[in-house]
């Protein structure tokens, strides 16, 4: 498979910074929305992007209008597809809308392409049988925001063929990131399995641990060595997403997430995070914004409860063969900035007091905190 020109569909956070890093690969790229004005934005957004990486001297303004140049926006579905090799989807996690969208495409897309989804949680199987070449479809799931973030989780659906998984290996190496390969269609995957149970184990913690948002957050990034506290995270990955994401994955495995309404409440009022000003935080700039966390704050929570959530979902990741420790690992470094390994986290807390955590929360709030019998074992 030779990828020349590159189709994204799908303007909003994640298409807009794969459209991005796939041009400053190298690749010619269409994105394609449905209303222009979204894909101004997203132009927007690019060219600030870029700004940023000249400002630190990682391209020169030269590089940048190069990049440019080989960025095209489209309305009209026909005219983007038009000669592509490679198809990204990046569209609103709704299956539907997904629905309908791959059967326009369908009819549209020359027969060479490979056909590709950066859904984050629904099936990618289920996906690809909407369309007429499930062996030609594979899942390529970006991080927020891909410009910085380096994984890309690659997952192949029932029917893909080996070629294509080796092909996008390689497509992800060529655009400067590093692939980990999710042998199994789970939901959420790898990253999502952690990172979405964790919003609502932390919106749980506001109201069981009566911890104020900041300490808890302080604690996640000073103690545990996130990047982000974990509810700044949800607010810049959007509430919107973290709710779809939520729904999807409940809806097929009770045992991944234990939804705090709070989460819902946000959403149904509209509080979408930084993109809306308001989510756990509220914001000013309607751009990139940070939240003040300190080391002071970090001192007053204990993120025992989150750490063991956390661990807990991983060890169902090894138990389900789904991926290595090793790519667990791997994944929450480059997916979520981790400074240091999940599972070493866990063993300078204790891998004994996760379970003792664990047991304790399933005996008061349910089964959802049961021990997976990996970490019990790892425990013992
Ligand atoms: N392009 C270029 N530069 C960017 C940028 C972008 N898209 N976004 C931010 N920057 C710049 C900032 O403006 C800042 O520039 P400055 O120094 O001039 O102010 C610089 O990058 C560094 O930013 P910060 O000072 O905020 O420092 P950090 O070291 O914290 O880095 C981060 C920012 C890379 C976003 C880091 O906080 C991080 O890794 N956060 C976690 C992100 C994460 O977990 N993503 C995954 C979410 S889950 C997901 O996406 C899956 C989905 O399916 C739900």
């Amino acid at each position: 498979m030779e990828i020349r020109k590159i189709t994204v569909l799908g303007s909003g956070l994640m298409g807009h910074g794969i459209a991005q890093v796939s041009a400053m690969a190298g690749y010619n790229v269409a994105i394609r929305d449905i209303d222009q004005s979204f894909l101004d934005k997203a132009m927007e957004k690019i060219k600030w992007s870029l700004n940023k990486l000249v400002e630190k001297n990682k391209i020169s303004s030269k590089d940048a209008e190069n990049i440019l140049s080989r960025i095209n926006t489209f309305v009209d579905l026909k005219e983007a597809l038009g000669n592509c090799d490679l198809v990204i989807e990046a569209v609103p996690e709704d299956m539907n809308l997904k629905r309908k969208v791959y059967a326009e495409v369908d009819k549209l897309v020359p027969e060479k392409a490979v056909l590709a989804s950066n859904t984050s949680t629904l099936p990618i199987t289920e996906i690809a049988n909407t369309t007429s070449r499930p062996n030609r479809f594979i899942g390529i799931h970006f991080f927020n925001p891909p410009q910085l973030m380096p994984l890309v989780e690659v997952i192949p659906g029932a029917k893909t063929d080996r070629d294509l998984v080796d092909a996008t290996m390689q497509y992800v190496r060529n655009v400067g990131k590093e692939p980990v390969l999710c042998k199994k269609d789970v939901a959420g995957f790898i990253v999502n399995r952690i990172f979405i149970p964790l919003v609502h184990e932390a919106a749980w913690s506001l109201e069981r641990d009566s911890a104020k948002i900041t300490e808890i957050d302080a604690a996640v990034k000073f103690k545990l060595g996130f990047p982000m506290g974990i509810f700044e995270l949800a607010d810049y990955t959007g509430i919107d997403v973290v709710h779809k994401a939520t729904a999807e994955m409940y809806s097929r495995d009770k045992k991944v997430i234990n939804p705090c309404p709070m989460v819902e409440e946000l959403f149904n009022n509209k509080n979408f995070g930084q993109k809306s000003g308001k989510g756990f935080y509220e914001y000013k700039s309607g751009t990139y914004e940070r939240i003040n966390l300190t080391k002071e704050e970090a001192e007053r929570y204990n993120p025992l409860r989150l750490l063991a959530v956390a661990v807990n979902n991983a060890c169902w990741l090894l138990t389900n063969d789904v991926c290595s420790k090793e790519d667990v690992e791997r994944a929450l470094k480059l997916g979520m900035g981790l400074k240091e390994g999940l599972f070493s986290i866990a063993e300078r807390f204790g891998l004994n007091n996760l379970v003792s955590e664990l047991r304790k929360a399933a005996k008061t709030h349910g089964s959802f905190y049961e021990p997976d019998a990996t970490l019990v074992k790892l425990a013992s």
